[in-house]
C-alpha cells in the first residue's frame, strides 16, 4: 500500500504534530506528512516541521477578505500537494463548509475532552480544562474524530480517559491529556492510513482484519 498523503493543519505549539511526525518517521504510520500549515506566525509547530524537512506553511488570515477565501488558499496549497488525509493538530479556526465537503470523511480532529463533554464553541484550549475541574468530573480525556460541518461533532474514531484528582489544576490536567492525546491521534492516523476505519453514519467501525 502506498503511503498516504497528510496535511497537518496547526496554530501552536505542535506536540500533537511531533506524535505525527515520530510515528511516520519510524515507519508506525503508513503515511507521510507533506505540509504542515499554521495561521499563526510563530507557532512553534512550523519550527519543528522544518526540523524534520517538511514542507512548512503560515498563512495570514488577514490577508483574505473572508474566511471562505482564507479556506480555499489553504484548499489550493494542499491540492497542490495531492493531500489525501487532513489532521487538525491543535488548529484553532473553524473550518469553511466548503473545505469539510472538499475532504469529506478525509479530516481528522483532536479534541482535549470526551466528546459531547466539553467540547464545540468556545471549548478550546485551556478552557476546556477549566470546565472539567469547575464541573467536578471525576474522569477526562481526549478523543479523535472525523470533522463534520458541525463543531466537534463528527463520528468519533477513538477515545481515551484520565482521572480526574482532587488535586489537580488546568496545567496537571491539561499534562495528563495531552499524553494521551500523544497515544491516539497518531494511531486514529494509523488506521485511517491502514483503511481500518468505515464510517457508517455517524459510528465509526474499527476493522481488526490484518
Ligand atoms: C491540544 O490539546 C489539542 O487537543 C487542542 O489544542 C492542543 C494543541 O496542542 N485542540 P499542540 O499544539 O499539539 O501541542
Amino acid at each position: 500500500m502506498s503511503l498516504t498523503k497528510i496535511g497537518v493543519l496547526i496554530s501552536g505549539s505542535g506536540t500533537n504534530l511531533q506524535s505525527l511526525i515520530d510515528n511516520t518517521r519510524n515507519g508506525h504510520i503508513n503515511g507521510k506528512i507533506e505540509v504542515v500549515i499554521s495561521n499563526k506566525k510563530d507557532a512553534y509547530g512550523l519550527k519543528r516541521a522544518e526540523n524534520n524537512g517538511i514542507d512548512s506553511l503560515y498563512i495570514n488570515r488577514k490577508e483574505f477578505d473572508s474566511d471562505l477565501e482564507f479556506n480555499r488558499k489553504i484548499i489550493e496549497e494542499l491540492k497542490k500537494r495531492n493531500i489525501e488525509l487532513v489532521v487538525l493538530a491543535g488548529y484553532l479556526k473553524i473550518l469553511s463548509h466548503e473545505f469539510v465537503r472538499e475532504y469529506k470523511n478525509r479530516i481528522i480532529n483532536i479534541h482535549p475532552s470526551l466528546i459531547p463533554s466539553f467540547c464545540g464553541k468556545g471549548y478550546y484550549g485551556k478552557k476546556v480544562h477549566q470546565a472539567v475541574l469547575e464541573y467536578g468530573v471525576k474522569v477526562t480525556g481526549a478523543t479523535v474524530h472525523f470533522v463534520d460541518e458541525g463543531t466537534d461533532t463528527g463520528p468519533i474514531i477513538l477515545q481515551k480517559t484520565v482521572n480526574v484528582d482532587t488535586n489537580d489544576t488546568v496545567e496537571t490536567l491539561q499534562k495528563k491529556v495531552l499524553k494521551i492525546e500523544h497515544e491516539i491521534l497518531p494511531e486514529a492516523v494509523k488506521l485511517y492510513c491502514d483503511r481500518k476505519l468505515k464510517i457508517k453514519g455517524r459510528k465509526v467501525e474499527v476493522s481488526v482484519s490484518s
